[in-house]
Parts: structure tokens; C-alpha cells; sequence
């Protein structure tokens, strides 16, 4: 949430600052500002509410020569979107600037004390306290603004990535990290810093990951210096980025969703990869190898994870307590520490997150490992923080996903959960040998049954078409189909602002049936498994009452056919395998009522990707 972006060098800083908030909108996008350090040490700061094209037009006809500065993409904590509350925060005597992602939790208390000290505020955010306390520790103990940063964050309690520049001095940008991301790019003459790598990627490979109590000096003509809050040096561990540019551009597509939903067979090849043997037999899963002893001997798993993410860990519920006979519960993360969780060293937690950085999900992880529990983390965002605060763990490798609705990353997840269910079978012998081959096989062949389901895109932008003036829509799934119909509900409702209602099919006659209408649209997960007969009775249940039916079901399917009002087709599969293919028709679905409505598909009203406060 919020993205943070800054360059010091010797090209023109505002090109490089808006390019890099373009890249990091996918955080926020209320708000957006930019300050500037000119040459000769003018601090010039512009801001605009809404998205980061509003600050380039509000820009147009400012002097922004400059070659040092930092810059903002807002996701409102504190205070309503509003050009006033917009990062760079300044201090009062307009000295320094600053912009921060996270929340400063004590910011009250420090405010008060600074109002008593005589400073005035002009904004209702957490960052001006940050500012305008670091100017005053500087202003009173006559020191340099790094000193006056270790000073302030001593005093901070919460989460931050922040980066500070001051007047006067166009060769220097200080930067710091707590629970919440930050990575410097190292280029010839020239650094970077941001919430992730995507604004640099095409100037350098080169990046160093700040960790938490972290604080960088990042000086023209001089190596990058890390320290801690007690300016001992920390060292500078420089990884090399592995991501390409052409990952970061729409390819030709209307919006990164529609991409993103298409490059699945790609993706789901690439999470695949070296995991299963060519001929279906044998899994390896590293996290699962280097760490037997505690998949053969653990009691239960607990998954904790967000939204999309939690629908994820429902299928990996059924996955495992299908395969490895493990008893499974799925938290939200966000639930996870107020339901005085009891753990133990028996317990596996699985974390998974898109992100790496969802502050619930950190959390979650934190407690697990206070209550000596085996933590392993699900993510896609390599060097995020949770690959980090993990014991062990998988990538999805789907590669950046952009739009702000999640859609390869959730078939990345739920293959990893596949494969992991699938590896932990194998290690404690709860599936025989040709059980696995004839899954593993099957799992080789998903990525060209995602591509025959990719085919119905024409067919649904039809239906679509139907679809669209629905104020409603219910969302039916039995077994391994109830997971995809809450996420086949939120995805709708997330890009379409459409309300939406994923729902166990048999759950359905003990309330939501009395919403049923020809108003509202039913859409039934159906596949050929072993619920099938129970599903046909649901949508006659559904036919009953007048409702409208749109079914996903197996192809050949001539049962449900003749009750709904319109069917998609996909490829038979074994029964735990069909989510990934299931949820494609979905995505495409939601995608194209939003396109319809004219809605915002990458960027959704109020939300941001990557959701870094409680
Ligand atoms: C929905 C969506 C969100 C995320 C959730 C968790 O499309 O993207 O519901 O799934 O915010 O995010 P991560 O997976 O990054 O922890």
C-alpha cells in the first residue's frame, strides 16, 4: 500500500519518478507527488489527488530540472485523498521532505508533543508528524539529517519505508525500513530506491533488499552505506533482479488483468518446472525436502492468508486433508492473532501471499513463529518479506502481476498447493506410487487444458454481454468447486463493483435462496466429480425458482445443459485438479462485465495491491 519511489543521478529525476509511479500504481492510487532537489539546492514539491496522471498535468508547467528527488503513489491511512495530504509531507520550515508507506501507529503522541513544542501541521496524515519530528530533532541537536532520522525512528512505533531528502543538498536521499518494503537499484553513477524493483528494472539488475531496522545513505559519486537505528553498519548484500521489462508492459492487451489472465499456461508451465519428473512419477519440492523431518511428524497444518490468497488455502484444505490425510484449518490472517491461536512445534503454518508483504499475513507468521510452530510461506515477489520471515517455502514464479485483481497468482498458488499436497503424499506414503504418477502426469497436461479453456474467451465476452446490468449474482460450488465460487464472487465484485455471493451449493436452501429471482444470475461450478449429482440437484433447486443459470461444467455434460440457461465447457480432469481450470472461465467473466461497465479493471475503486497496513 503506497508505493515510494527515488533517484539520484545524473539524468532528469522527475522522468524517472513519474515512469517509476506509474510502475507502483498497482499500491494506490488517490494521490501522488514528487520532490525535487534542483542543483542548486532548491526543494521544489507538487502533488495532485487521484492518479499519478493528474500529477503530470498538474506538472506541465513547472520548471522540474532537477537530478535528485523522491516521489509518492497514495493508498489513504490517515486522512481522505486530498491534494493536502498527499506525499512529500514537508517539514514546517519547508527544509526536508519526506515520503513514507506505512503507518506510524504512536504518530498522536508524537504529534502532540511536537504541537506543544510550537510546530503547526498542515495535513491529518502520520508521515507530516514523521517530518516535521525528524526537522526539529535536527534543528535542536544542530545535527545531520541522517543523525535526526536514527533519532526520529528511534521514537517510531509501526511500520515504514521512508525516504527523506533536504534542501540545499542535491547529493543525498536517506532511506529506511520497518515492516515494510524497500529495494535499492545500484546503476553506473546513478541509484535507485522504491517499494519494489519495477520502477529500475531497466536501468539496473543490481539491488540490495533493506531489512527491518535498516537505514540507508544514499550518496552522488559514493557506495550505497547501510546501518542500523544504532549506526553500526549492517553491510550491503547486493542480489541480482530477475525480471524483464517486457513483464512490466501490457504486450499489446487492453490491461494487465486480461494479460495476465491469458499468460497462465506460461505460468503455470513456469511454477510447474522442475517440480514434477517428465514422466509424472516423483515431486521435489525443495521446502519439503530440506525440511522431512517436520512434514513426516507434523499433527496439522494451519494456512493463514488474504482474500484471493484465503481461497487459495481453502483448496489446499481439501489438496492435503485429500492426499496426505494432514487435519487442516484455514485462517484469515487478519482474524489469525485475535482468535487467541494455540500452536505448537507439531504444527506446520503455511503463509501464502501474492505480495510477500500483506502486514495481516506478517503478522500471522510472526505468531506462529512465537509459538514454535514450522512456518513455510506460499509467495510470488521474490526478496519480498514474507520468502524472508519464512523458515522455508515455495515460489509461484508466475512472474509481476499488476492488475490490482489477482488471477495468475491464484492458479500459481493453488498449483504450488497441488504440488505440495502431492510432495508431502509421496514423503509419508498416503498415496501409492501410481496414484502420483497418474496426478503428476495430469498436472504436466493443466497448462494445455488452461489454453483449450482460454478459448471460451470469445464465447464469454458473448455471455458477458447478458450478464452485465445484474445488480446481484450468486456463485454455487460444491467440494473442490466451493473455494472457486468465492473467488469467481470476489473477483467480480472487485473490478465490477457488482455484488457478488460465493456460497457452499448446499448452504444455499438455508438462506440465500430467497434471493433468488430472474433479477439475480446463479453461476454454478459443476464439474463431473463425485458431488456431481448433488450439483444437478442444486441448479434444478435454483431452475425452480426462476433464477438465471450460467454453469461451468465438463465438457459432454448433457445433464445440467438442459437445465441452465447458458453452459461453458472444459476438459475432464481428475476431480482435485479442476479448480485451476474452472476458475479461468471466471476470471474472464468478471473481466469482461467490468470492460462492459466501464469500469477501472487494473486499477479498482479503493483498493491497492499490496496491502501493507492492519
Ligand atoms: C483479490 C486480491 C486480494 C489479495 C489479498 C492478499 O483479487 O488480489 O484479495 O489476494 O489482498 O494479498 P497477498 O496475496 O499479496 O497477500
Amino acid at each position: 500500500m503506497c508505493g515510494i519511489v527515488g533517484y539520484i543521478g545524473n539524468e532528469n529525476v522527475y522522468d524517472i519518478l513519474i515512469k517509476g509511479l506509474h510502475r507502483l500504481e498497482y499500491r494506490g492510487y488517490d494521490s501522488a507527488g514528487v520532490a525535487l532537489v534542483a542543483p542548486d539546492g532548491k526543494l521544489s514539491v507538487y502533488k495532485a489527488r487521484g492518479k499519478v496522471s493528474n500529477l503530470e498535468s498538474f506538472c506541465a508547467d513547472k520548471n522540474l530540472d532537477a537530478r535528485a528527488g523522491i516521489a509518492h503513489t497514495r493508498w489513504a491511512t490517515h486522512g481522505e485523498p486530498s491534494d493536502k495530504n498527499a506525499h512529500p509531507h514537508f517539514s514546517e520550515d519547508g527544509e526536508i521532505a519526506v515520503v513514507h508507506n506505512g503507518t506510524i501507529e504512536n504518530y498522536k503522541v508524537l504529534k502532540d508533543a511536537l504541537i506543544a513544542q510550537g510546530c503547526k501541521f498542515h495535513s491529518e496524515t502520520d508521515t507530516e508528524v514523521l517530518a516535521q519530528l525528524i526537522e526539529y530533532i535536527r534543528v535542536e541537536n544542530q545535527c545531520s539529517l541522517l543523525s535526526a532520522v536514527r533519532k526520529a525512528l528511534r521514537q517510531v512505533v509501526g511500520a515504514y519505508a521512508i525516504a527523506v531528502v533536504e534542501k540545499n543538498n542535491p547529493d543525498t536521499i536517506i532511506a529506511a525500513r520497518q515492516s515494510s518494503p524497500l529495494v535499492i537499484g545500484i546503476g553506473e553513477n546513478e541509484m535507485f530506491l522504491a517499494s519494489d524493483a519495477t520502477p529500475f528494472v531497466e536501468y539496473t539488475k543490481d539491488v540490495v533488499y533493506l531489512k527491518d531496522g535498516e537505514i540507508a545513505v544514499i550518496q552522488r559519486g559514493k557506495p550505497l552505506k547501510v546501518t542500523n537505528l544504532d549506526n553500526v553498519e549492517t553491510g550491503v548484500d547486493v542480489t541480482t533482479l530477475q525480471m524483464s521489462i517486457s513483464e512490466l508492459e501490457k504486450g499489446g492487451y487492453p490491461h494487465f488483468m486480461l494479460k495476465e489472465i491469458f499468460e497462465q499456461p506460461r505460468t503455470l508451465r513456469d511454477c510447474i518446472r522442475g517440480r514434477v519428473s517428465d514422466d509424472g512419477k516423483r515431486i521435489n519440492i525443495n521446502g519439503i525436502n530440506d525440511h522431512k523431518d517436520k512434514f513426516l511428524n507434523c499433527k496439522r497444518i494451519v494456512i493463514v492468508a488474504c482474500g484471493t490468497s484465503w481461497h487459495a488455502g481453502l483448496l489446499g484444505r481439501y489438496l492435503i486433508q485429500e492426499m496426505c490425510h494432514i487435519p487442516v484449518v484455514v485462517e484469515y490472517a487478519s482474524e489469525f492473532r485475535y482468535s487467541y491461536p494455540v500452536l505448537d512445534e507439531n504444527d506446520i503454518v503455511i503463509a501464502i501471499s501474492q505480495s510477500g508483504e500483506t502486514a495481516d499475513t506478517l503478522a500471522a507468521i510472526k505468531i506462529a513463529k512465537s509459538m514454535g510452530a514450522f512456518v513455510f510461506g506460499i509467495s510470488n515477489v521474490v526478496g519480498s518479506s514474507i520468502p524472508r520471515e519464512t523458515y522455508a517455502g515455495c515460489y509461484i514464479h508466475v512472474g509481476p502481476e499488476i492488475g490490482v485483481a489477482s488471477t495468475k497468482a491464484f492458479t500459481g498458488q493453488v498449483m504450488v498447493l497441488t504440488l505440495l499436497a502431492l510432495g508431502i503424499a509421496q514423503l509419508r506414503g498416503t498415496k501409492s506410487e501410481d496414484e502420483i504418477r497418474a496426478l503428476g502426469e495430469e498436472v504436466l497436461r493443466i497448462p494445455s487444458y488452461v489454453e483449450e479453456v482460454l478459448k471460451l474467451d470469445k464465447e464469454i465476452r458473448r455471455l458477458s454481454l447478458i450478464y452485465t446490468y445484474a445488480h446481484n449474482f450468486l456463485y454455487l460450488g460444491r467440494g473442490y468447486s466451493y473455494p472457486v465460487a468465492l473467488e469467481g464472487a470476489l473477483k467480480l465484485k472487485e473490478i465490477s463493483y457488482i455484488h457478488a455471493e460465493g456460497y457452499p451449493a448446499a448452504e444455499m436452501k438455508h438462506g440465500p435462496i430467497a434471493l433468488i429471482d430472474q433479477e439475480m444470475p446463479t453461476v454454478i461450478i459443476a464439474p463431473q466429480d463425485h458431488l456431481y449429482e448433488k450439483i444437478v440437484s442444486n441448479v434444478q433447486q435454483v431452475k425452480a425458482r426462476g433464477g438465471n443459470i450460467l454453469a461451468i461444467v465438463t465438457e459432454g455434460d448433457s445433464v445440467i445443459r438442459n437445465i441452465a440457461d447458458h453452459v461453458l465447457e472444459v476438459p475432464v480432469m481428475p476431480e482435485c485438479l479442476t479448480p485451476i481450470i474452472t476458475s479461468v472461465p471466471l476470471q474472464l467473466l468478471s473481466y469482461y462485465i467490468a470492460v462492459n461497465k466501464g469500469k477501472d479493471v487494473d486499477m479498482p475503486r479503493n483498493l491497492a495491491k499490496s496491502v501493507t497496513v492492519e
